[in-house]
């Protein structure tokens, strides 16, 4: 069955029990047991929901994996998938420019349980061999990363990884299991802000995260059962929902980004661009090796900081806003936004400086994003 299909017809899209084209918003905390002495699937509702199941087997299914897992948000599938893994005393090795919160809780959150973390630009992969200890747990990859899109070769992570006893986790948001499935290529744990692609439209809160490894998979069940960040029903429903598209909305956001990338390049009030589906892209090459697309997420530097204030005082069709991944295209501002966590002296040396804009690109015509841009900054 071609990938298309299978966004559609992973076995999980009929609800059983009435034949229903959509699995309902199953809106109940407790289930009547007809016998307490006899196991039944559904007792309480942060333990089992058949709302968030259908959404949790249909993101397994989509990324290639056994067992998926839905959260409130992103930040609790990768709060909770980490809590799984480590114990105290144990290393984190995470690329250097990952999401803001990803980077808060492994600094200022998980340190306190004696975890340490060192962040290094995974797209060296020396730069991972080099900080290994004798006490590094996990492999926390964020590829392509936030903002700068910098392309981690996965193959060789997972490589490292297995030569150390290392558990990887990677940060597939950016992509969308449609165009890269990390599992396939070695990865022990995905994790995903369901807020963007994967929901589309700007409407949920969510965040999943999918294994193969049964061991694993009862590891991460245990923290979401006992930590609670469970998704809703409603929030599975609109996830479920905002699924079946995905295919068309990732196409088309990547045909317009392409477009978008590609001009910004020849305007004289643009620094640089940031998108590895251009061939000048550091990672574009090894995109292609790991991935079957480039994505709807590009990032430019103006030549002053004047210019992005310009930007976004004046932009109508972009929305001036934190997150991507939605129907409508989306500026963000990653100094005071997703990478305000970051102190300044770091952020810059990822090369997150104050002209940097990000732009999530919706399913608008392209050139009226182009014009918008370019009538912003006159
Ligand atoms: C790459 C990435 N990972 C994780 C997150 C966190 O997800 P959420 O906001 O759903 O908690 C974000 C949010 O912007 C993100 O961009």
């Amino acid at each position: 069955m071609k990938y298309q299909t299978l966004i559609l017809h992973n076995g999980n899209e009929i609800d059983k029990a009435t034949g229903a084209l959509n699995i309902p918003i199953y809106q109940a905390s407790t289930f009547n047991q007809e016998d307490v002495e006899i196991h039944q699937k559904y007792t309480y509702a942060r333990s089992e929901n058949p709302t968030r199941e259908a959404l949790e087997k249909t993101v397994a299914s989509l990324e290639s994996g056994k067992h998926g897992y839905a959260f409130s948000s992103g930040m609790a599938a990768i709060s909770s998938a980490i809590s799984a893994f480590i114990e105290q005393g144990d290393h984190i090795i995470a690329t250097s420019d990952i999401y803001g919160g990803s980077y808060r809780i492994l600094t200022q959150f998980f340190n306190k349980f004696g975890v340490t973390t060192t962040l290094v630009d995974t797209t060296d992969l020396n730069n991972i061999k080099d900080a290994i200890k004798p006490n590094t747990k996990l492999l926390f990859l964020e590829t392509p990363s936030n903002p700068l899109l910098k392309v981690t070769d996965i193959v060789g992570c997972v490589e490292i990884a297995k030569k150390h006893n290392l558990i990887t986790i990677l940060d597939n948001t950016f992509m969308s299991p449609y165009f890269q499935r990390p599992i396939e290529l070695g990865i022990d744990v995905v994790v995903h802000s369901a807020t963007k692609f994967i929901g589309g439209h700007s409407d949920v809160i969510g965040g999943v995260t999918v294994v193969k490894n049964d061991e694993y998979a009862k590891k991460i069940y245990f923290v979401q059962n006992g930590f609670g960040a469970i998704l809703s029903p409603q929030d599975s429903f609109l996830l479920l929902r905002g699924i079946k598209t995905l295919k068309v909305r990732m196409e088309e956001s990547q045909n317009s980004a392409i477009k978008i990338a590609n001009h910004l390049k020849t305007l004289d009030w643009i620094e640089e661009v940031y998108y590895p589906g251009l061939n000048s892209h550091k990672g574009h090459n090894i995109l292609k090796t790991q991935a079957s697309g480039f994505g709807g997420v590009l990032s430019f530097k103006t030549k002053n900081v004047e210019q992005v204030k310009r930007i976004m005082k004046n932009v109508k069709l972009w929305a001036v806003a934190v997150s991507l991944g939605g129907v409508e295209s989306i500026l963000s501002y990653p100094a005071r936004m997703s990478h305000y966590a970051i102190p300044k002296d770091q952020r810059e040396k990822m090369g997150v400086t104050d002209n940097l804009l990000r732009l999530s690109v919706g399913l608008e015509d392209p050139d009226d994003l182009i014009n918008d841009l370019e009538d912003a900054i006159k």
